[in-house]
């Protein structure tokens, strides 16, 4: 863990085949920011990606679209190469929290935030859900409303298939993928302290 009581560090790796997911992650990382974190974004599926910056951070969020019903294959396999970290529990006692990306309001994305959920605890890491109260789901409620897609063990995000990543997801997801990066950056902070 970091020695900074301060300023967690806060590394985000994710795969995104089409863009979505890599405009989610600038959100999550702007969040972070925001909260005073020093975060960073890495892609899962570079194969020069930074497992020293992993091994020094707080927190570690996952990102990745949501493919045939769990993560992607790029994610996966990112997922198998951090068995190389397991064996020593190099993460234990991390912050872990995800985020994914569908074009289906459901698509099944529950299944891929499961699956980084028990990824996480492999890794014996301490999985955090949004902490947001779900929007969109009464006669007062609205598109726009954070959470509009009512996740609780991460945060979700749709976009449309024929969008590309400049106006899918909309920018609800976008707020809640920021609010998931600040509350990532403070639990960081106080699990620090
Ligand atoms: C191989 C593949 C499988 C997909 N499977 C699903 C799925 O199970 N559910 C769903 O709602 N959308 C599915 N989609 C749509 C993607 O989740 C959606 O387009 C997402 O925005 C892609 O994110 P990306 O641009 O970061 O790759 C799939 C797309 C691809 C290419």
């Amino acid at each position: 863990m970091s020695e900074t009581l301060t300023a967690p560090i806060i590394a985000i790796v994710y795969h995104s085949g089409y863009g979505h997911t890599e405009a989610v992650a600038q959100s999550v990382l702007k969040g972070a920011l925001e909260a005073g974190a020093q975060a960073h974004l890495i892609k899962a599926d570079d194969e020069a990606k930074d497992w020293e910056l992993l091994a020094k951070a707080d927190a570690i969020i996952f990102g990745s679209p949501t493919y045939m019903g769990s993560v992607s294959a790029q994610f996966k396999t990112f997922m198998d190469e951090s068995s190389k970290v397991w064996a020593n529990q190099g993460w234990k006692d991390k912050i872990a929290a995800g985020f994914t990306v569908s074009a289906s309001y459901s698509g099944d994305k529950l299944n891929t935030l499961v699956q980084m959920a028990v990824f996480a605890a492999q890794h014996g890491m301490i999985w955090v859900g949004l902490g947001e109260m779900p929007g969109n789901n009464s006669s007062s409620g609205s598109p726009e409303d954070v959470n509009r897609v009512g996740s609780y063990i991460g945060m979700m995000a749709q976009a449309n298939a024929d969008q590309g990543a400049d106006v899918a997801p909309p920018s609800a997801d976008h707020k809640t993928a920021q609010i998931l990066g600040a509350r990532i950056a403070n639990a960081a902070k106080r699990w620090s302290d």
